[in-house]
């Protein structure tokens, strides 16, 4: 499947002379008026049309004053003053969406004509919507509030009765519709007819009572079912999970990427006073289009779960009580130094940062403990944006050489019962339990050091947890499946004593070798990309909201294969 779908791209080389509002520009030839519009920074509202979705021009909004160059007797366009053909406007408006600019088109976007149908288009729009503004979870990202505004009359000749629709109507496991609130602008139809192939959406009946629906005995719960609240341009798709939680002016918006698998889909994360409430997708079209699926959507309230550490563990007399970071710093240091460097091994989980790898990595190296590895995280690939690697940065943890795809891990459960490795270091909130390395076999070892997330197996069997970060908590780089060297932002504050992980193993780093010398993590990102020839070069602003290739999707896909 192609998640851009876009068979909208133009011969950039290929221009027309249009005029727009007046002045005379050079634009792709076959590019809509809407997009033309757009170019020359001026604005032609519309519904109904979507870059990604073909043109179906049934919401009438885009109306626009379309122009042809006047002809002569002698069948030649005739000049005016300027050099420029003169124009011959058309007596009635004409949709920009569905129309195709040719040379010497004359475009207003802004006439008192236009002006005119645009708030006939709007009051016909709202002679049937419900005034359910201040219960509706659309408002203030709404279309139809934002076009009346700048476009609608304010007021009404509607006497008669409004058309009653069906509300709160139970689409599917994640959607709900409110068919009163539809402006039958079709765009969910056509995201899953031609984005998803799931023809499962269409309209019903006819003129006011026409409705939108799920065909009989099916459902709308494909994976990326979510995507049509978000290009919904009125309040009629909402997510169940979103739905009465938190008006949308009051979120705080942060740039990042989606850690549920190894494609590193760009989201926003809408979080207000340090709860995430929502994530969307994040427009690029070099990873996710405009897309994500509703599995990575969904996958954050593991943020707030009851397992979530909040204080560093030590383990005493059998049981694990809370104890302070100096404490836990130091029993894993004083544990580490009872042991021979070659009797460590480390699992470097791919779920943290490059940054966080990358301190680690000098740790190691300062200790010389090379017995390190990562667990592999097969995910659901799904052709489509979900990626067979459920891992957000193994390909980071493969740059800087802290995996071997797990194949040194499978001889590790041995190695413990045999006394070779007698300390493990388990970040990233790995459970090597869940993995199948017997719990029987982890309890032999002298030490047992867990830095993650949530309470798991292997955490519950440690001396020492290090309550870490998750990927709304924390600032740094990964790298997807792709090659493509990502930011993520942290949008709000991990919970009680948790911290970023690169901040738990500079202290560690800083008591065993005495190595001090990351005070931030854009001291760790200088390091790193002074050492590592992929990322010589770069600093996070080049790297930017939208990432940078730093290998061919060929050698990425490559180097997973070999
Ligand atoms: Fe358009 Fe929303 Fe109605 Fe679908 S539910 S037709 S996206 S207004
Ligand atoms: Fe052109 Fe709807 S956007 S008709």
């Amino acid at each position: 499947m192609n998640p851009w779908n876009h068979d909208v791209a133009k011969d950039e080389k290929d221009l027309v002379d249009v005029q727009v509002d007046g002045v005379w520009m050079q634009m792709p030839r076959g590019l809509n008026v809407v997009e033309v519009a757009h170019r020359a920074q001026k604005f032609i509202p519309h519904y109904c049309y979507h870059p990604k979705l073909s043109v179906v021009g049934n919401c009438r909004m885009c109306l626009f004053e379309m122009g042809t160059p006047k002809m002569g007797p002698d069948r030649k366009p005739v000049l005016g003053a300027d050099g420029k053909p003169e124009i011959a406007w058309m007596p009635r408006p004409q949709i920009g969406c569905a129309t195709n600019i040719t040379p010497g088109m004359g475009i207003r976007t802004d006439s008192a004509l236009v002006k005119d149908c645009r708030n006939g288009v709007m009051e016909f729009l709202l002679i049937n919507h419900p005034l359910d503004c201040p219960i509706c979870d659309q408002a203030g990202e709404c279309k139809l509030q934002e076009y009346s505004v700048e476009y609608g009359t304010g007021a009404s000749r509607f006497v008669e009765n409004k058309v009653k629709k069906p509300k709160n109507v139970d689409l599917g496991e994640r959607i709900v519709l409110d068919d009163e609130r539809c402006i039958l602008c079709s765009r969910c139809i056509r995201f899953s007819s031609e984005v998803m192939k799931d023809d499962v959406l269409g309209f019903v009946n006819r003129g006011s009572h026409s409705t939108l629906t799920a065909y009989p005995g099916k459902s709308f719960d494909n994976a990326y079912s979510l995507n049509t609240a978000d290009i919904c341009p009125v309040g009629a798709l909402t997510s169940k999970d979103f739905r009465f939680q938190m008006r949308v002016w009051f979120l705080k918006e942060t740039k990042s990427l989606c850690a549920s698998c190894g494609t590193g889909c760009n989201v926003t994360i809408g979080s207000r006073e340090g709860k995430v409430h929502r994530l969307t997708p994040r427009e690029n079209e070099a990873v996710n289009s405009q897309w994500m699926c509703d599995f990575g959507r969904l996958n954050f309230h593991y943020l707030e779960s009851k397992d979530r550490l909040h204080r560093p563990l030590l383990r005493a007399a059998g049981e694990q009580f809370p104890g302070t970071w100096a404490d836990a710093i130091q029993r894993s240091v004083d544990g580490l130094k009872k042991v021979k460097p070659e009797e460590i091994a480390v699992v470097a989980s791919s779920r943290l940062t490059l940054e966080e790898l990358f301190v680690l990595k000098r740790l190691l190296a300062e200790l010389g403990v090379n017995r390190v590895d990562t667990v592999p995280n097969p995910g659901q690939a799904d052709n489509f944006l979900r990626s067979g690697d459920g891992n957000p940065n193994s390909r980071g943890t493969e740059l800087l050489g802290l995996s071997s795809g797990g194949r040194k891990l499978g001889s590790w459960g041995t190695e413990i019962e045999s006394g070779k490795i007698k300390a493990l270091f388990v970040l990233g909130g790995e459970d090597l339990i869940a993995s199948g390395l017997p719990a029987s076999t982890l309890a032999k070892l002298d030490l047992l050091i867990a830095s993650g997330i949530l309470t798991n197996e292997t955490t519950r069997l440690a001396h020492v947890v290090l309550p870490g970060a998750a990927f709304a908590e924390k600032t740094g780089s990964m790298v997807n499946v792709h090659g493509r060297l990502q930011r993520m932002t942290r949008a709000i504050a991990a919970p009680g004593e948790a911290r970023e992980e690169w901040t738990i193993l500079r202290d560690l780093r800083m008591a065993l070798t005495g190595g001090n010398s990351f005070h931030s993590v854009e001291d760790v990102w200088k390091s790193m990309a002074a050492e590592v020839s992929q990322l010589s070069g770069l600093n996070w602003a080049r790297i930017g909201d939208l990432g940078i290739q730093i290998e061919s999707v060929a050698q990425a896909a490559g180097v997973k294969a070999g």
